[in-house]
């Protein structure tokens, strides 16, 4: 059932005071890749979630570094394509890129400009949503490149950081919250 895939999910999300600096409290979704039947799990969801409200998506959206672990497992699944958003300077050929802040720095994001074409349907994903910054600077990458973009997915969302209210124009859906 969609409760038991939750709770193989949640049982393997681990947290660590601290990290990477103080005051952080930082989510670790190794121990889920570390587990063949979490990650199954992980999949399944997202799989069933993007089956029932969006089944026209043309691509999946990963988000460097974590999105590019689940992404693609997905796009799979899914028989489509996978996408990289990655940080500035990693991507050759012509790109468009965006400045963004999360919850413990700053960062720039890069898409290749041939990636998605004008009209595509895309869904973003990365394993955690905290102030939203990353996610709403892969959703601004995706708006400069004309695509639509029809939801996001995360493993993990810090409810009171607000990441939500910030993609207010992206529904957003989370496994787990905290
Ligand atoms: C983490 C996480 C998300 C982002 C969430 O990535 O994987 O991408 O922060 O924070 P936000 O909602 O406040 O923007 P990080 O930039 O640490 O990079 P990594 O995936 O390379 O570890
Ligand atoms: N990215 C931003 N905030 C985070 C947190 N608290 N744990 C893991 N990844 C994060």
């Amino acid at each position: 059932s969609k409760q038991e895939k939750l709770d193989l999910v949640a049982r393997r999300v681990r947290a660590f005071q601290d990290f990477p600096k103080k005051g952080i409290f930082f989510r670790d979704i190794c121990p889920v890749l570390k587990d063949p039947e979490a990650l199954t799990a992980t999949i399944d969801l997202f799989e069933e979630h993007v089956k029932q409200t969006c089944p026209d998506v043309d691509l999946i959206v990963g988000v460097d570094a974590r999105g590019f672990l689940f992404g693609p497992l997905l796009s799979q699944r899914l028989g489509i394509g996978f996408v990289l958003v990655r940080k500035k300077g990693k991507l050759p050929g012509p790109t468009v890129s965006v400045s963004y802040s999360l919850e413990y720095g700053e960062a720039e994001a890069e898409v290749q400009e041939d990636a998605v074409s004008p009209g595509q349907k895309v869904v973003l994903i990365d394993d955690l949503l905290a102030t939203g910054g990353t996610l709403l600077a892969a959703y601004e990458l995706m708006k400069k490149q004309q695509a639509v973009v029809l939801g996001c997915l995360v493993l993990i969302e810090l409810k009171a950081l607000n990441g939500s209210r910030k993609l207010k124009n992206c529904n957003v859906f989370s496994l787990l919250q905290y």
